[in-house]
């Protein structure tokens, strides 16, 4: 069946198309129906099955015959090591890891936090998780400990587990420091903390509340798996919103493994036996759905790359993973690519490998400018596959299904909607636009199965950030237009949230960390265009009356405070002390016309404006370090 024509048969009959879709997973005891809307506009999917993530994804292959084939393939160039785990492996590591869990106290509904590399181990603690029906939190590795000390006090997890350390290319993150840290500054402290020992750094134990990884599973007994009802959160991931606090998005069961079993064929065109590599992180939205649960629940083997693009140890090494590995669909961010292709500007080292494997590059976690795609279509000679999607979906609400049919490929489109969105334009008032339109784009409610049906501890939250402004409608925070073939263009954030290098930041929380220097008075945090990371921030810092210090030590401070207080991945590098900041006359800071200045963009002066003659104090302090030249 072709693209419109499925489209068409989800839109006459939407609750029928996701039942047969439901014929993917394993029940323990099946859905009657698919929607559940006695509290819209909540809405809940599958509410009445019961079902286990872990069976489905783990030992229902092993049970098929499965259980030689590589589950996941650990390739680590920053370690030079490379590692295979079968299913029947993974099964017995994860009942283990379960059983182990389970008699320290994990059950059903528990919160474990998560905070791990690119290891298979964190694919094995989210899954002895999901086996327990126990809800896992992943927080991502270049956080800093203040982070994960807001998410410990949000998600109050019964237990942590942690790796000893990271390794970045340039240094070894120590991530137990952060964890104590992190422990240390919570509320809320867990009962207990499991760290896997890597053998570049061996952390000291805390003892009565630490237990090493292999130790605690000594001699425990395998846990099966626990049957959970379909709207039982499978997971917390938080994301960056307007303000400091995180969005903590929760995952339903079922339509989670409904919609991902899905995607894997319908979208990537791949099934059992074949090799999926996204490569991401476990500690983001891509890393949850395509590095864990979605090639497994496809019985895919997937790989855990632990590297980077370039300098691990040179821009060949993606190249490297797919023709060794045999990876059929493979998925990074643009930025990747743009690090690659500025090392490598001519493909050189795409011709040492065999990629005859490889069917199709996909794009996703920020826009994907026309010469990446063009560079890496040229190169690699297969599609490069544009999608759209965030945190809150879990999967790709818009995108060119290769596993239905590759539509015509548009440059600088992530093409149409998937089944399951309807996805719309609309002006302020909430009215649709014409093609071609400038507007915010909504998607029409009901989301789809395995979509965010809520905010953790928030239910408020998440009406007023994603189903108040257009009512009937989830708002992306996304701006857009569709073409007149239904191709969607995403353009711009609707909101304060950048995109750095594909990692989703919002510019709000860190103007509340710039905001805690002692000798800052006001400030603003927007981010500027960046040939290699898309978005870079930037500070602008108001002093407060009578410091003479050096700015120059200022701004130091601040950039030292950002890595602090947030992380490495905010990236923050870059502030410029100014008198004063532009302002409307309500008293709202112009942001978006700082970032055209930056950028060095036409902008309409806005009209409502206090004071014009600031734009220019702005230019001038944004020359002083290279940006604005025009
Ligand atoms: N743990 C600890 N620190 C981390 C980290 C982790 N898991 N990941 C990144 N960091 C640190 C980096 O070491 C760097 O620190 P530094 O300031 O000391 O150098 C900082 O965070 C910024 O990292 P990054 O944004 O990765 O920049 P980079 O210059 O090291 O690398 C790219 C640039 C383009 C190679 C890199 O950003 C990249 O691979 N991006 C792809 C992102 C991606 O796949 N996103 C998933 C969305 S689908
Ligand atoms: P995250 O929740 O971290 O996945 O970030 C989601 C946001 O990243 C989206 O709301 C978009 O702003 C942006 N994004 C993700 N994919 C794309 C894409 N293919 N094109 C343009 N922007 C994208």
């Amino acid at each position: 069946m072709a693209y419109r024509d499925l489209y068409a048969k989800w839109q006459t009959d939407p609750e029928g198309w996701w039942m047969e879709a439901a014929g993917a997973i394993d029940w323990v005891s099946k859905p009657t129906h698919a929607l559940n809307a006695s509290r819209a506009p909540y809405y809940e999917w599958f509410t009445d099955a019961q079902v286990n993530t872990c069976w489905n994804a783990v030992d229902r292959h092993v049970l098929a015959g499965r259980g030689k084939q590589a589950a996941i393939i650990h390739d680590s160039p920053v370690t030079g090591t490379k590692h295979v785990i079968t299913y029947a492996e993974l099964q017995d590591r994860v009942a283990r890891l379960a059983g182990a869990l389970r008699a320290k106290g994990i059950e059903k509904g528990d919160r474990v936090i998560i905070y791990m590399p690119m290891v298979p181990e964190a694919l094995e603690a989210m899954l002895a998780c999901a086996r327990l029906g126990a809800i896992h939190s992943v927080v991502f590795g270049g956080f800093a400990a203040n982070e994960l000390a807001v998410r410990i006090d949000d998600c109050t997890p019964k237990a942590i587990i942690a790796t000893s350390c990271g390794i970045e290319p340039n240094r070894v993150v120590h991530y137990k420091p952060l964890l104590d840290g992190a422990i240390e500054m919570a509320t809320h402290k867990p009962d207990f903390c499991v760290i896997l020992q890597r053998e570049q750094e061996v952390a000291k134990l805390t003892p009565g509340r630490d237990v090493a990884w292999h130790t605690f599973q000594y001699g425990v007994e395998p846990a099966d798996c626990v049957p959970v009802s379909g709207d039982h959160p499978a997971y917390i991931l938080y994301t960056s919103g307007t303000t400091g606090a995180p969005k903590g998005v929760v995952r339903p069961t079922a339509g989670h493994l409904v919609a991902l079993a899905w995607t894997m064929r319908a979208i990537y065109n791949c099934g059992v036996g074949d090799v999926f590599w996204a490569a991401s992180d476990v500690g983001w939205v891509v890393g949850h759905s395509y590095i864990c649960y979605a090639p497994l629940i496809a019985g895919c083997t997937t790989i855990v790359f632990e590297g980077k693009p370039v300098g691990t140890p040179d821009a060949g090494t993606f190249w490297r993973v797919i023709a060794e590995h045999k990876v059929r669909s493979f998925f990074t961010a643009p930025t990747a690519l743009r690090a690659i292709k500025r090392d490598d500007p001519e493909g050189l080292l795409v011709k040492d490998y065999n990629l005859s494997n490889l069917q199709a590059l996909f794009l996703a976690g920020e826009r994907a400018d026309p010469d990446t795609i063009n560079w890496a279509q040229r190169h690699l000679n297969v599609p490069v596959i544009d999608h759209w999607w965030q945190t809150e979906t879990g999967y790709a609400i818009a995108a060119n299904p290769l596993g239905i049919e590759l539509l015509p490929i548009k440059i600088g489109s992530p093409s149409v909607a998937m089944p399951g969105f309807d996805v719309q334009v609309l002006d302020e008032g909430g009215h649709p636009m014409a093609p071609g339109t400038l507007g915010a784009i909504a998607v029409k409610l009901p989301l789809p199965p395995g979509t965010l049906p809520t905010l953790w501890n928030a239910e408020e939250r998440f009406k007023k950030s994603y189903l108040t402004h257009f009512p009937g409608f989830y708002e992306t925070g996304d701006a857009g237009y569709v073409d007149e073939d239904g191709y969607l263009y995403i353009m711009a954030r609707t909101d304060d949230v950048i995109n750095v290098a594909g990692h989703r930041l919002s510019t709000g929380a860190m103007e509340e960390v710039l905001a805690n220097h002692k000798d800052v008075a006001e400030c603003a945090v927007i981010g500027v265009a960046d040939a290699l990371k898309g978005q870079s921030p930037l500070g602008f810092l108001c002093l407060n009356k009578g410091c003479n210090r050096d700015h120059a030590e200022i701004v130091k401070e601040c950039v030292g405070l950002m890595r602090e207080k947030i992380g490495p991945v905010a990236d923050f590098k870059r502030a410029v002390v100014v008198d004063r900041l532009p302002k409307t006359r309500s008293g709202k800071i112009l942001r978006g016309t700082m970032v055209k200045i930056a950028d060095n963009e036409a902008f309409k002066m806005p009209a409502t404006i206090d004071d014009p003659a600031i734009l220019d104090e702005i230019r001038v302090a944004l020359q002083g370090i290279g940006l604005a030249k025009g």
